[in-house]
């Protein structure tokens, strides 16, 4: 790479996690636990999965789940996270640029917890693939920051990162194709990858595609 090259997303993330021992909790999301835990398990997908708490928290209800996200380091801890709590064998872990691609085929779940990137990232293009690959009778959950956290780096101060009901909008889940079952804002108090504490509001939708 040329020193005036800006890394590419595989790069500026294999850096980041490589500079952290564990960077995120390793607890799921609160937001897909409470809207989850009620839907009988089937497929899975989550997008930008990271250290793969989420995931693994989908599989030990019984899910199978896979796991995509661009950092193949932070795929090596999920797999081995996953090791660890006995769901080896109902997760899949893809190395893969939701830039350059979208799932192949449908699920029961298609879930995105905070992707979000310091670089760029074309985050309503990879939502926009996330509807198609939501089966019918599926659910799609999005989780997302309104604004970006204290301790995020970024390129640009003009990123627009939408409310949920922006978000339901920009995605056309206002047709007769779905069913928005939760559209919220929410605080919470959250800490950064050095202990930073913050609160922070997040947007939470989720939607599920009408038909059987
Ligand atoms: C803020 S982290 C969230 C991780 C996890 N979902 C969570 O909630 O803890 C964003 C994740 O998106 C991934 N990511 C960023 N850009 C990506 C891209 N273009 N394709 C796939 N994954 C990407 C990063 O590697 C990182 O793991």
């Amino acid at each position: 790479m040329d020193i005036h090259d800006k890394p590419g997303p595989s790069e500026f993330w294999d850096g980041f996690y490589r500079e952290r021992q564990r960077v995120w909790s390793g607890k799921p999301n609160a937001a897909l636990v409470r809207e989850v835990s009620m839907i009988a398990p089937g497929r899975a997908i989550d997008l930008g999965c990271g250290e793969g708490a989420d995931a693994i928290w989908l599989a030990e209800r019984g899910w199978t789940v896979t796991g995509v996200d661009v950092s193949a380091v932070a795929l090596g801890r999920a797999a081995e996270h996953a090791r660890d709590a006995g769901v080896e064998d109902r997760t899949t872990w893809l190395a893969r640029d939701l830039a350059q691609w979208e799932p192949e085929e449908t699920y029961d779940l298609v879930t995105a917890s905070f992707l979000h990137s310091p670089i760029d990232i074309p985050r309503e293009t990879i939502l926009l693939a996330a509807t198609r690959a939501v089966a019918p009778g599926g659910t799609l959950f999005v989780v997302g920051h309104t604004a970006f956290p204290p301790w995020g780096r970024h390129d640009h101060d003009d990123v627009h990162m939408p409310s949920a009901d922006e978000l339901a909008s920009a995605l056309g889940l206002r047709t007769g194709e779905w069913e928005i079952e939760t559209s919220a804002s929410e605080d919470r108090e959250a800490t950064g990858p050095e202990g930073q504490k913050a609160v922070l509001t997040d947007a939470v939708l989720k939607a599920r595609r009408l038909g059987s």
